[in-house]
């Protein structure tokens, strides 16, 4: 997919807030700090399109870019300052929880997994907690620039056995580097597969 237009449309903290044209969302979302906003503009391919930081936290609201003037991309704060407790509200924040629960245009929700963990319980939480509330998922695993690619390949064998204990089959799986600009193709691809099939419904 060519991006010919990659613009900033809200800034909200609820859903309800959302205005605009009633197109599909693809959401990311992830751990403070996994690189989200940076690979929102690598794979826009605008330099600070979304605004990214040393400093955990950055994003702490549900931002919009309108691409193509066909699909909402949409940055979500990150989720894992609170520990892992029975209610989402205090896991994955409340405004995360609402999104996800209430947003009738979100179609498909990317998790981005820094390439060089091991599975962190949040990750595998939220996986699951999108699982029972039938958000359709993928994963994307970020800064594989830092890992040799053996190590890369390792560490995404790890997760998918992780990941098969409970699932019986796997999300779709993106390997990506922003600094590399590695995975580009195949997540705007996937993307733009999916849309036909979103937009007809
Ligand atoms: P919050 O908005 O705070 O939740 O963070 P975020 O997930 O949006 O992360 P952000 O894109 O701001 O990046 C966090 C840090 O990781 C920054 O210092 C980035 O430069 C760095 N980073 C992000 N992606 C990559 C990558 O692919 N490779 C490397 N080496 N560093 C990266
Ligand atoms: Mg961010």
């Amino acid at each position: 997919m060519e991006i010919k237009q990659a613009e900033f449309v809200s800034s909200v903290t609820d859903v309800k807030q959302l205005k605009g044209k009633p197109l599909p969302e693809f959401a990311f979302i992830g751990r403070s700090n996994v690189g989200k906003s940076s690979l929102i503009n690598m794979l826009t391919n605008r330099k600070t399109l979304a605004k990214v930081s040393g400093t955990p936290g950055k994003t702490q609201t549900i931002n919009h870019f309108i691409i193509n003037g066909a699909w909402y991309l949409v940055d979500l704060p990150g989720y894992g300052f609170a520990s892992v407790s029975k209610d989402t509200h205090q896991t994955f924040g409340k405004i995360i929880d609402n999104y996800i629960r209430e947003s009738e245009k979100l179609f498909f929700v990317f998790v981005l997994i820094d390439i060089r963990l091991e599975p962190q319980k949040i990750d595998l939480s939220f996986l699951e907690w999108g699982g029972t509330n039938e958000i359709p998922l993928g994963i994307i695993f970020t800064k594989a620039d830092k890992l040799s690619a053996a190590k890369v390949n390792r560490h995404v064998d790890r997760y998918s056995q992780e990941l098969l204990k409970r699932w019986d089959e796997l999300p779709p799986i993106f390997v990506t580097s922003s600094t590399q600009k590695k995975g580009r193709d195949e997540v705007l691809s996937f993307i733009e597969k999916a849309l036909p099939r979103v937009t007809k419904k």
